[in-house]
């Protein structure tokens, strides 16, 4: 039985990171583990210019503990004003890594985010041409629709007549949560991959709602019925190049997520690592962990992988805070509701 696991250094393909006393409190719980990580652009106000992440990569340098080995990489957050001239520029100069999408009103600090897909035609058309990926979160945000339905319509919907129009432009398909994403993603052989969370990986929406509701499992996309669960552990363990790890770690403070109208998302960055070689060995899958964390992003993302290594061990019961101070107030570590053996030594 393998109790040691030595595999190249991690990265994080979909993080926030926030600003300010949060962006301080948390970001050694990634730099600890992870080399890179692509820095959602959801603040507020968003980053949408390539001054705003010059900006915003400047104060996560400074935030940085004495010593970490961490690089952000940052993204443009694209509204229907961004200009395609100014993102093929970032992207030139080094200063970004991706583009992100979301359509107005899907997630957290989403408001200013696309509405008619139209409208960003050119900037997904100089995209496609210079290779600089899309991230995509990828929800319809119809009142009309199912909340559980939402990723599975903007595949049809949105997804894949935006791709047939802009061909050969580089998409994410974020944090997904369904076995229709999954066999989307399977099903097309170019230009599209998908991130997948811890958290997806650990609960169904049962966990949310059964026995009093749960808001620190609340995130978006919502977590789904067993069966998507399911799927996304096969699609993480499988080997498929396509799948990589995107924790979507996205710390908020306990009184913004016990609250009458709580926030999305689940702070997962403390503790990832040791749940993920959890459920690799679960699913009879450690010599797959190194793909998904250290190896099928890079590849996507066309950057060397992480030459420095890092070993798991398992041993006895790993503790860790159940939450963590910031300057902003308490914010609640996922709970994985087992024990966990693997820790990063
Ligand atoms: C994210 C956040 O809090 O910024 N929340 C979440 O539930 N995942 C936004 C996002 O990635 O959708
Ligand atoms: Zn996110």
């Amino acid at each position: 039985m393998t109790q040691s696991l030595t595999i190249r250094r991690p990265d994080d393909w979909h993080l926030h990171l926030r600003d300010g006393a949060m962006l301080a409190a948390v970001l050694p719980e990634s730099a600890r583990h992870f080399a890179r990580a692509i820095i959602m652009p959801n603040l507020v106000p968003p980053v949408v210019t390539g001054q705003d992440a010059a900006a915003y990569r400047a104060r996560i340098m400074a935030a940085l503990p004495e010593g970490a080995d961490f690089t952000p990489l940052m993204t443009l957050y694209l509204t229907e004003e961004t200009d395609a001239r100014e993102v093929a520029a970032a992207h030139a100069s080094g200063l970004i890594t991706a583009v992100k999408l979301y359509p107005a009103g899907a997630t957290t600090n989403s408001a200013s985010g696309v509405r008619d897909f139209n409208a960003a035609r050119p900037v997904l058309e100089t995209m496609a041409e210079i290779g600089l990926p899309l991230c995509v979160h990828g929800e319809v945000t119809d009142p009309e629709i199912d909340i559980f339905d939402r990723e599975a319509v903007f595949i049809d919907r949105v997804l894949d007549p935006l791709r047939r129009a802009v061909p050969g432009l580089r998409v994410v398909m974020e944090h997904v949560t369904t076995k229709d994403a999954v066999a989307y993603v399977t099903s097309e052989p170019r230009d599209l991959a998908a991130t997948i969370t811890t958290h997806h990986l650990v609960i169904n929406r049962n966990h949310i709602l059964v026995g009093g509701i749960k808001p620190h499992y609340y995130c978006l996309p919502v977590a789904k019925r067993e069966e998507h669960r399911l799927a996304l552990r096969a699609a993480a363990t499988s080997g498929d190049a396509m799948f990589f790890l995107g924790t979507d770690s996205a710390p908020h403070t306990d009184p913004l997520k016990e609250s009458a109208c709580g926030c999305a998302g689940c702070f997962t960055a403390p503790n990832t690592l040791s749940i993920l070689a959890h459920v690799f060995e679960q699913e009879g899958a450690l010599d797959r962990l190194e793909g998904f964390t250290s190896l099928n992003g890079p590849a996507f993302y066309r950057l060397p992988a992480n030459e420095a290594r890092i070993t798991l061990t398992k041993g006895d019961r790993v503790t860790y805070p159940s939450k963590i101070e910031t300057g902003d107030g308490p914010v609640t570590v996922f709970d994985p509701g087992f024990a966990l053996h693997w820790r990063v030594s």
